[in-house]
């Protein structure tokens, strides 16, 4: 197959080529475009067989659902059964947005898309996602746009590396604003329970929505999890090792690391506080993803980043642990599925 790829400059006056991506989603193709959080492939949600060419171009496990994307609130009613109080008050505070809630599915969502009782929906604010959902006048299903078990792709030509000749058209609409894939949160029960940590932080919820749970709140067997979770995430083809602790013990415990490993090419990501103590390095291709007072601007280099390893042939990359704390959790949650091993500095 041949992938035709599309500049979108301004999305406005680039709307022939929306509605030509638009015609490849009614007519049952597969389209990459760009939303807030990172390149999504899309296909109608609501059509079994394109749906079914989402998994194979990207080798997906066919039991990890698709989240579907509206560009309007008639278009959820098309799709969810019900509308919880809790969940209503979420989408006033961050649809259009990076945020996808757990709805109690309608028979229309075939099981191609979603095979558990709840289908995931996200209502995107990117302008090239809202107007190619709304020329394709369908709700899209968009897992995001990697070959399964890589890094999201947060450019065009992420998408590009990984599906080029397997899918019939990428949008590229530029960098991805946020970096990280939407925040998971099942709204179906009394209390909200994150599955996946994303920009729309824990905190944030919680001033919406009241009590939250995630991670260690949430007790074994009691509430479902994004099956996606389970394989394998984010892997670059280097090895990852992530190191916790304060700043300067894991700057310095991954130095002592670096020393040990003679053979192998080296690459660090790491932060504004810490860059400077690499500089006794030789032969290590050091990263600076961003300060640690803006864990955003870190969620927004990490899989770019990651990816960028792999082009230098790098064998062993050792990532700094930052603070769990607001978009910091998302960065983590995504830098751990990444990693091999995880070490505390001493
Ligand atoms: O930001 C995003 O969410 C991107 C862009 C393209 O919108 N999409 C994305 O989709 O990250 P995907 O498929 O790569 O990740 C969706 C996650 C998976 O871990 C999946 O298992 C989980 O959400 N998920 C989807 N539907 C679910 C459901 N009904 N119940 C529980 N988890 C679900
Ligand atoms: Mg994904």
């Amino acid at each position: 197959m041949n992938t035709v790829i599309k500049k979108i400059n301004q999305p406005y006056e680039d709307i022939g080529i929306i509605k030509e991506a638009a015609g490849i989603i009614a007519a049952g193709g597969l389209v990459a475009f760009p939303t807030e959080t990172v390149y999504g492939l899309g296909a109608n949600g609501l059509n079994p067989e394109a749906v079914k060419k989402i998994y194979e171009a990207k080798g997906r496990p066919s039991d990890n659902p698709l989240i579907l994307h509206i560009a309007s609130m008639e278009m959820l009613n098309q799709i969810a059964a019900e509308m919880p109080e809790k969940a209503k008050h979420l989408a006033e505070a961050f649809w259009p947005g990076p945020l996808t809630m757990l709805f109690k599915k309608k028979s229309i969502v075939p099981n191609e898309t979603s095979n558990l009782d709840t289908v995931g929906i996200r209502f995107p604010s990117n302008k090239i996602a809202s107007l190619l959902i709304k020329e394709a006048g369908v709700p899209i299903a968009a897992p995001s746009a990697n070959s399964s078990g890589k890094p999201s792709p947060t450019k065009a030509s992420h998408v590009e590396f990984d599906l080029s000749g397997r899918i019939n058209m990428i949008l590229d609409g530029g960098a991805c604003d946020f970096g990280v894939e939407s925040t998971v949160v099942d709204i179906t029960g009394d209390v909200p329970v994150i599955l996946r940590p994303g920009s729309i932080t824990p905190e944030m919820i919680r001033e919406v929505a009241g009590e939250v749970l995630y991670g260690a709140d949430v007790r074994e067997g009691e509430s479902p999890r994004a099956p996606g979770m389970k394989y394998t995430h984010y892997s670059p083809v280097a090895e990852v090792k992530v190191v916790l602790g304060e700043p300067e013990n894991t700057a310095q415990t991954i130095i002592d690391m670096v020393k040990k490993n003679k053979n192998i090419k080296v690459g660090i990501l790491a932060t504004e506080e810490t860059k400077s103590y690499y500089s006794e390095l030789e032969d290590t291709y050091v990263m600076v993803c961003g300060t640690r007072e803006a864990p955003e601007v870190i969620a927004a280099n990490l899989f770019k980043m990651l990816r960028r390893f792999d082009h230098l042939g790098i064998g062993v990359v050792y990532a700094e642990g930052i603070e769990e704390d607001g978009v910091g959790l998302a960065v983590m949650n995504r830098l751990k599925k990444a990693a091999q091993d995880i070490y505390y500095a001493r």
